[in-house]
């Protein structure tokens, strides 16, 4: 096929068996897409990592991650890692319509999900990529690895809904995406289990090694080898793949695939020799002041704050404000746009004020006006955002620690101390994290003996301004049998919480 953008580019991918460079062509790959196949250990995500760096800065990148292996591309080539668990289902969906528009290299990091949010979230995403304006169908290679989870062959326990949304996605990628720029790169364990539409709209092809015959079948079935020729897929070594396809080699090629720069985060497993221990000292160095340890609030390990290079991307497409239009001036396969600068810190937030730790910045965030009626991840976001900007580390808090911590906060428990504090702590244990900051309110007049926060102050820590929403948070409460709620004839409305009335 003729190469529209008159650029040439060739991805060095590894050396064939007279070790000669074997390349994939980039804008031949944009065209065609590629499926990789091999069993687990095999090297495809280090095959997938090799291409993507060998063509970072030259093509953007778009890589949806559900084993969080490839946001280290971040620190190497400045890809943005975008990471799901922070953000609704809407926010992702404007996350990616920017990515396309500001032309951004990503990672959606899906680690943190479950396996059926991760398959609806990267669902949601790939349709809005897809979904872009026509204005911004710029090339974008677009990478899913572990591929069968996304587009899988048969129903499994995944629901209805799920599947077809998913299936839908991926399908767009693999089919109608190359007209819209994205050229889906997709990485399965076993093709067997692949969506057959997903599979056959790949034009090139990387096969590596294979134990399954039902899967070495459909692997030669694609390379067009017969049965005999078939038993080199079995015999492949880890690293070494069997590539065909216009974007690599008109003939099957042998490639054993070359080094990487960067490594995926949780590293190799290789065997490191065990350490030796006196007797009982290993006992002992678990056990050392584990009750102390197990009480303590924050998780001890604290991974370094996220590197700040490539800021100004990373706020450009997270930030909740209209972005000033960047022109598509750029032809296909043009260096990345530049994203704007200059972006304006999050709405509704007061400036940046004593927040030296973690606690007084939730704290900062939460006595905000309004702040409870901000969405959580609008909130964990400017939260994730203040850290950075402090020099304090949180990975360790996730979405879910943020939400209770914002709770303990508004509700002004992390204003009290000693047993008090633990008290109410334990007695709210369970309540849904939504129902929690109301509900330590209450906790916190039953047990200090302060007023019963009314109305409206519920309203204010519920999120809702709505008086039947507070009614039915409060119905809801006493269904729990957290609270007993007494209205009089009069429409005086009194809360107690039974646990404490008994304790009293
Ligand atoms: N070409 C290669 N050169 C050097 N090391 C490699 C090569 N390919 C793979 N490896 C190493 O082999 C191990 C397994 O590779 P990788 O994680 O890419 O497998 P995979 O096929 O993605 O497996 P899974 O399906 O379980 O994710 C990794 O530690 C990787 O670094
Ligand atoms: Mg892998």
């Amino acid at each position: 096929m003729p190469n529209p953008s008159g650029v040439t580019a060739t991805i060095d991918i590894g050396r064939g068996p007279d070790g000669q460079a074997i390349g994939i062509d980039l804008a031949e790959l944009l065209a065609t897409r590629l499926l990789v196949q091999g069993n687990s250990g095999s090297g495809k995500s280090h095959l997938l990592r090799r291409l993507l760096e060998e063509c970072a800065g030259q093509v953007q990148q778009i890589v949806i991650d559900p084993e969080g292996d490839f946001v280290t591309l971040a620190d190497a080539f400045g890809h943005v890692v975008i990471d799901a668990g922070a953000y609704s289902a809407r926010e992702i969906e404007e996350l990616a319509l920017r990515v396309r528009q500001h032309r951004a290299s990503v990672v959606l990091a899906l680690d943190e999900l479950e396996v059926e949010q991760q398959i609806r979230c990267a669902a949601l995403f790939l349709t809005a990529l897809f979904d872009a304006p026509r204005e911004h169908w710029y090339p974008a290679l677009v990478v899913v690895d572990e591929a069968q989870m996304f587009a899988p062959a048969a129903a499994g326990e995944m629901n209805d809904e799920a599947r077809r949304l998913t299936l839908s996605a991926m399908t767009n990628l693999m089919c109608r995406g190359r007209k819209r720029g994205l050229a889906g790169i997709v990485a399965t364990q076993r093709l067997a289990k692949l969506a057959k539409n997903v599979a056959a709209e790949a034009s090139n092809f990387l096969m590596g090694r294979t134990f399954l015959d039902i899967d070495m079948q459909r692997a030669a079935d694609l390379l067009g080898m017969d049965r005999r020729q078939a038993e080199r897929i079995r015999d492949l070594q880890r690293g070494q793949f069997l590539g065909l396809g216009p974007a690599i080699s008109r003939r099957p090629v042998a490639v054993q695939v070359g080094a990487v720069q960067t490594s995926a985060r949780a590293g190799a497993q290789t065997l490191i020799p065990l350490p030796q221990a006196e007797e009982g000292a290993m006992e002992a160095l678990l056990t050392d002041r584990l009750a102390e340890a197990a009480t303590q609030q924050q998780p001890v390990r604290c991974p370094p704050p996220p590197p700040a290079p490539h800021k100004d991307l990373e706020e450009a497409i997270t930030l909740p404000r209209v972005l000033p239009e960047v022109k598509p001036t750029a032809a296909p396969l043009a260096p990345v746009a530049e994203a704007p600068r200059e972006a304006a810190p999050p709405p509704h937030a007061p400036p940046l004020g004593s927040g030296t730790t973690l606690e007084e910045i939730v704290r900062e965030i939460a006595l905000a006006e309004g702040a409870a009626y901000r969405p959580a991840a609008a909130l964990f976001r400017d939260f994730a955002i203040r850290c950075r900007q402090s020099g304090i580390a949180s990975t360790h808090v996730d979405l879910t620690r943020f939400r209770r911590l914002f709770a303990f906060a508004i509700s002004g428990l992390d204003q009290l101390k000693g047993d008090t504090r633990i008290a109410i702590t334990s007695a709210a244990e369970g309540v849904e994290d939504d129902l929690l900051a109301p509900y330590l309110a209450i906790l916190i007049a039953a047990h200090t003996g302060s007023a019963m926060p009314d109305e409206d102050e519920l309203g204010r820590l519920y999120g809702s301004a709505s008086p039947s929403r507070v009614r039915r948070l409060l119905d809801h409460l006493e269904r729990l049998g957290r609270i007993v709620v007494r209205e009089d004839f009069g429409g005086e409305r009194s809360i107690t919480v039974p646990m404490i009335s008994a304790a009293a």
